[in-house]
């Protein structure tokens, strides 16, 4: 038997103006699972993230979590059930130390309720709780790495404060837009057992990502968007075989060259 969906996404459309930015989308997010979802520049994935956590409004269409619309709610409430995001462009604030990014969402009624992230209960100092979620997705504690000032890290650390951003929340859902890019290879290395190990404390996760060959070591499925339409999904292979994929998006060549690394 399988679990019902966490998330259901029906019939999404999104239009701004004369640009139809999603059409009808729909899909299932399951319970655990990392859900890749990749597409040209253009093709809706961000205006997905967005109208399920209610940065954006849907033009019609559904979105059920546990069963239980959240069509329309604003971002704080959809926040609040667990659902969280990170910002392709990232907003951090830049002039203050790493981990005072972290007080505003510790002291979000939900971090109040659950301790954040492994967090017990009640959260006590919550610049002690902010250093610690830091320190635990590789900020140096030693090397005094949460204290420095935002704008002065590698675009590496400012990735994984926006999953501490989530963290602090302590998620059921992150929503990743583009959390690979700018990094590099190294930085790359680095983030993927940090998505996996997430993934095992019981977080579910969909990834929007350009960086294919490091999406598909994670995702147990991927979906691909193009011109604001679900185009398929499925595994990595499957993706990757389909005819309008290869010749459509990537050239059958650059498929073949993904897959062999994959
Ligand atoms: N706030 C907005 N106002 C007007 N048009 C928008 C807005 N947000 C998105 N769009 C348009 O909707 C379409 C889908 O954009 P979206 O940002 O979702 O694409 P994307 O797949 O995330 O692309 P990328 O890979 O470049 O991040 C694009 O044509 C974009 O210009
Ligand atoms: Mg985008």
């Amino acid at each position: 038997m399988t679990a019902p969906p966490l998330l259901e996404v029906r019939e999404v459309t999104k239009t701004f103006g004369g640009v139809i930015a999603l059409n009808r989308v729909s899909f299932d997010l399951h319970e655990g699972e990392i859900l890749g979802i990749i597409g040209p520049n253009g093709s809706g994935k961000t205006t997905v993230v967005n109208c399920i956590t209610g940065f954006v409004k849907v033009s019609s269409g559904t979105v059920l979590y546990r069963g239980k619309s959240i069509t329309g709610k604003p971002p704080h409430k959809i926040a609040d059930l667990g659902i969280t995001r990170t910002f392709q462009i990232m907003r951090p604030y830049y002039s203050l130390p790493a981990y005072k990014n972290l007080v505003i969402p510790l002291f979000s009624g939900r971090a109040r309720r659950t301790g954040g992230w492994r967090g017990g209960g009640r959260l006590g100092d919550r610049h002690t709780v902010g250093i610690d979620i830091l320190e635990d997705i590789g900020f140096e504690r030693d090397s005094y790495v949460p204290y420095k000032t935002t704008a002065t890290l590698p675009t590496g650390y400012l990735k994984r404060l926006e999953l501490a951003r989530c963290l602090a929340l302590k998620p059921e859902v992150i929503l990743c837009d583009e959390i690979f890019s700018g990094l590099s290879m190294s930085e790359i290395a680095s983030m993927v057992p940090l998505i996996e190990r997430l993934q095992m404390d019981g977080v579910t996760l969909i990834m929007i990502e350009h960086r294919l060959r490091e999406l598909f070591r994670v995702a147990d499925r991927v979906m691909v968007f193009n011109f604001g339409e679900k185009l398929l999904e499925g595994t990595a292979d499957e993706v990757m075989a389909d005819e309008r994929v290869r010749d459509a998006y990537f050239g059958s060549e650059a498929a073949d060259e993904v897959m062999r690394h994959a």
